[in-house]
């Protein structure tokens, strides 16, 4: 099944997804909305000029109303970090205009997929001032982290990336939790893996937290990694393919993280929870309460 899929914000982090979306074959419409309204219609013309290399697909600019029509929403609008800046610097800037683009969304009977940073308080931002199911609104949260961890992984084990089995959850940031105790290489546990030494995971996690500010050190954003993991989870809603993946939304305790989730049509389901050792779970715990906080001194 192919979708009309809706992207708000067409900056470095936008675009990207959207041509990763359209290598991937995921859209039949893909519609492009921003506040400099030529900017989105240039970009619309610029993808469809190369519309002979991609599976057929109509590209334009649309004015913000069109979006309720859409079947995923993408919101990538926002200014995007500063090299010194965590991502919940960007806080107050971004979740004003993200709870805008959620309040225009009332109603919307598709699924939201934020992106915008901090992604996880943006998740629950947009969840709240949507008023939508927690389930179809998501953030890409730590698909991405895990994506760098298994990346990190692989290089260093010389195995291929399909072949690690890691994930990272949590926050999408500083706080974010590698579950290391759980992680498997083929069907052996990494803690089992000859050569592989505890004492190099905290360096690991390191390279994969740190990796944003690096490449923004050195190019402005990072943006192909983010958008070819949006693509990623746009089409495992779009096929309904019944992934688990880690992604962020708002949990039971009404705070909203990466947990591994079942995704598919109907958004991003809760499932049980990954096996973590003590500090894992006290990692955890704590990147909630940092994400709770933060959230919460939006009020004041
Ligand atoms: C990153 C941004 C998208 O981690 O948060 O690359």
């Amino acid at each position: 099944m192919k979708a009309r899929i809706g992207i708000i914000g067409t900056g470095w982090v936008g675009t990207s997804v959207a041509f990763s979306t359209l290598l991937a074959g995921h859209a039949r419409e893909l519609w492009l909305h921003d506040q400099r309204g030529a900017v989105a219609e240039g970009e619309a013309m610029d993808l469809s000029d190369g519309a002979a290399f991609y599976p057929r697909c109509n590209v334009r600019a649309v004015p913000l109303a069109q979006m309720r029509e859409a079947d995923i929403v993408v919101l990538a609008a926002g200014r995007n970090g500063r090299p010194d800046e965590s991502r919940l610097d960007l806080l107050r800037d971004n979740a004003r205009i993200a709870a805008g683009f959620g309040q225009a969304l009332a109603g919307f009977g598709g699924v939201i997929l934020v992106v915008t940073n901090p992604v996880d308080v943006l998740t629950r931002v947009v969840r709240a001032a949507s008023g939508l199911p927690p389930e179809r609104v998501i953030g890409t949260g730590t698909l991405l982290d895990t994506a760098r961890l298994r990346e990190r992984l692989a290089v260093r084990l010389g195995v291929a990336t399909d072949s690690v089995h890691a994930q990272v959850v949590g926050e999408h940031g500083d706080s974010s939790v590698p579950l290391w105790s759980g992680a498997r290489v083929g069907g052996v546990a990494l803690r089992d893996w000859p050569g592989w030494r505890v004492d190099e995971e905290a360096a690991l996690a390191l390279t994969v937290r740190r990796a944003a500010y690096e490449v923004i050190q050195r190019k402005g954003a990072t943006n192909h990694a983010i958008g070819l993991v949006t693509a990623e989870l746009i089409g495992a809603i779009v096929n309904d393919e019944h992934r688990l993946l880690p992604v962020s939304r708002v949990q039971d305790d009404g705070v909203a993280l990466s947990l591994p989730a079942l995704v598919g049509a109907g958004g991003a389901l809760p499932v049980t929870a990954p096996a973590m050792d003590r500090a894992e779970r006290e990692a955890l715990v704590a990147s909630s309460d940092l994400l709770d906080r933060a959230f919460t001194s939006l009020a004041g």
